[in-house]
This record gives structure tokens, sequence and C-alpha cells, in this order.
């Protein structure tokens, strides 16, 4: 079969991971590449033996062919863009979130039906392997109904002080909070009735960064189920992993516990350092893109070649952005939100 011909928005640390496995595929060319930062563009361009760069993404979609789009910009600047690709008859990958704002979410649900495209966000914690094989158990029956849960999903500091030039226009809530509310109604078969979220602020704004250090929330599921979740962006740069994550879910009949803040399978000990190197989420072996930040990419391919559903609909994604923007009216009130769907 022909290849689909891609167009990747935003040129940076992620568009790099889209580019890597859009080049791995067999099914897959990147015809264009466009960022604001037209630089940014001709680099990976460079990089990937990418055809068109463009620094507007309109320009883009008049000019190259293209079947789908990836969009890869920051948070806040998902929603024009997947609106304006989905109006051009685009299939779009967004990164996670959808959008983060009530008006985003609804124009793009409208643009992608009326437009007939199909839409996949990246919310890749449903391909992370432990989270995979427990939500696999639950789906079993051996641990029977799923009654509470426990989901800690923190990032050390650096990740909002220097990775991400965007935090202070962003919040961990949208950053990791939208996987942390994604596994969990995917765990529940659930939506969120509603949430009580307290948060705590100072660190990060010492340091320069104008953005909530740490959210505690509680969510209340339609049918009873209960969860407490923390999103924090305040863990010491000292930990061995990027990210802080402690999971639990407990059933009528049993529970699983994760632990994926230290993988103890592999430690590195040099002269000037000691950590344990990723081996689940992004990494190469022989060459190759591994881990599953790579695997919900190549489904989102996958599922455009076969036809097949994608694991995360867009209902899934939009109703994740609904339930985070209750989150933070709470955590801004100081009341329960209900979430309004
Ligand atoms: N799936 C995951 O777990 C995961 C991990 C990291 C990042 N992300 C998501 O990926 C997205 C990008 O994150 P990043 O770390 O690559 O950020 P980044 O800052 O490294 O890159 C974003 C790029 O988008 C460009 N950009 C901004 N607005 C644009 C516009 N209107 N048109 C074209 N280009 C524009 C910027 O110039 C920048 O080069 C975010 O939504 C983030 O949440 C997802």
């Amino acid at each position: 079969m022909s290849k689909l011909r891609f167009g990747i928005v935003g040129a940076g640390v992620w568009g790099e991971t889209h580019a890597y496995l859009y080049q791995e595929h067999p099914n897959v060319e990147v015809s264009a590449i466009c960022d604001l930062d037209v630089a940014r563009a001709r680099r990976l361009a460079a990089k990937f033996s990418i055809p068109g760069v463009f620094s507007d993404h309109n320009e883009m979609l008049r000019h190259a062919e293209l079947d789908a789009v990836a969009i890869v910009t920051p948070d806040f600047a998902h929603g024009k863009i997947a609106v304006d690709c989905a109006n051009a008859k685009k299939h779009l990958l967004v990164e996670k979130p959808l959008a983060t704002t009530r008006e985003d979410v609804e124009a793009i649900v409208e643009a992608a039906e009326r437009n007939h495209v199909r839409v996949m966000v990246d919310l890749h914690n449903r391909w992370s392997p432990p989270f995979a094989v427990a939500k696999q158990s639950l789906d079993s029956g051996e641990l029977g109904d799923p009654v509470s849960a426990y989901f800690r999903l923190n990032d050390i500091k650096w990740v909002a002080t220097d990775m991400l030039p965007w935090a202070a226009k962003s919040s961990i809530l949208w950053f990791l909070g939208s996987h942390t509310v994604d596994t969990l109604r995917w765990f529940f078969s659930d939506e969120v009735e509603q949430v009580y979220s307290v948060s705590s602020s100072g660190v990060l704004k010492r340091l320069g960064v104008d953005t909530v250090d740490v959210y505690q929330t509680i969510l209340e599921f339609r049918n009873g189920g209960i969860a407490s979740i923390e999103n924090g962006w305040i863990t010491p740069n000292t930990h061995p992993c990027v990210n802080d994550i402690k999971f639990n879910i407990t059933g009528t009949k049993g529970m699983i516990n994760l632990d994926l803040s230290n993988n103890q399978m592999i430690e590195r000990f040099t002269e000037d350092k000691n950590d344990r190197p990723d081996v689940l989420v992004r990494h190469f072996i022989h060459g190759k893109a591994k881990g599953f930040a790579y695997e919900s990419i190549r489904h989102f391919v996958d599922c455009l070649v076969t036809g097949e559903d994608f694991l995360v609909s867009i209902q899934d994604a939009a109703n994740t952005s609904l339930t985070v923007l209750a989150i933070l009216e709470s955590a801004a009130t100081g009341k329960v939100v209900k979430v309004k769907y």
C-alpha cells in the first residue's frame, strides 16, 4: 500500500519523539514539519529528511499533501491547530491533553465529527506495560469490581524549571494529571462525577516559574468508585527517575500495587553519577525506538491502516480534559465541583 503522508506541528522534544517512530514505521512518510520557530523545524527536517518546512500550520495544510497531522505543540496550543487540521480533512494524533479549555475541547470534537476525521490523543499511559498488565488483571475479574485507587504521578522539578519553557502557561494537571485522570477512567470504566482538590504553591514561584507546585485531589466516579490522586512538579532533581509513580487499585476481591518510581533492573555507576537508565518509556535498542511512548504513536498509525478503533477515543480525551477543568476549578474555589460533560 502507499504510505500515509504525515505532517508534524511542533518540532520540540516530543515532536522529535514522533519523528523517530514515523521514520521507522513502514506505512508512514513525513512530508512536512512546522514550528513557529522555523529553525527548530529545519533542524528536525534535516535530521529526518523531511522535505517540507513551515512556520505556520495553515501554510503547511495549503502546500503539503497530507493524510494525517501530529500536533505536538505546548498543551495550551492544540485547539486552533486541531480545528484547522480537521477542517482540512486530516486525521489527527494530538499530544495530551486534547485541549485546555472547554471551548477548544468542544470545537475539536465538533470539527472532527463534521469532517469525518479520526482523532486520537496520546494518553500513552495505557501502553505502559505495568499499567496494561494491571488492567488486564482487573478485566479478567480476578480482582473483583474496582472500589478505590491511589495514583501519584509527579515529575522532578527540572521538568518545570528547565525542560518546558512554557510550564508557567500550563499546569502539572495538564501535563501529568491528564494521564492520571485518563488511566483511572480506564480502570474504573466509568466517568468522574465530582472532584475535590487542594493545591500548594511557592517552591516553583521562588524558582521563577509561576505555576502551582502540587495538587491533591479526590475523584468520585458515577458508579461509586473513589480515587485519590497527586500531581506535583517539585520532586527533587536527585530522584532517579523523571517521574515519581505509585499506584494502587483495590477491588472487591483483590488489589494491585505498582511502584514505578525506581526501576531496579539496571543501575549505572560512573565517576560522576549513578542512575537507573530508562528501560520502559523511551530508549533505543539496536538503533530502534523502543518503549511505550513510541507504542501509542505506532498504534495510531496501525489503526489508520487497519481501520480499527483507537484504544483512546476522542470522547475519552474530551472527558479527561473536562475532568481536569473541574479539578482546577475545585482547587481555585475550595469547593466540590461536578464535572460538566
Ligand atoms: N505523551 C507524553 O507523555 C508527552 C511527553 C512530553 C510532552 N508531551 C506533550 O507534547 C507537547 C509538546 O511538548 P514538548 O515537550 O515537545 O514541548 P517543546 O516546548 O519542546 O516543543 C513545542 C514546540 O511547539 C512549537 N510551537 C508552539 N506553538 C506553535 C504553533 N502555534 N505552531 C507551530 N509550532 C508551535 C514551539 O516553538 C516548540 O518548538 C505538549 O502538549 C506536551 O504535553 C507529551
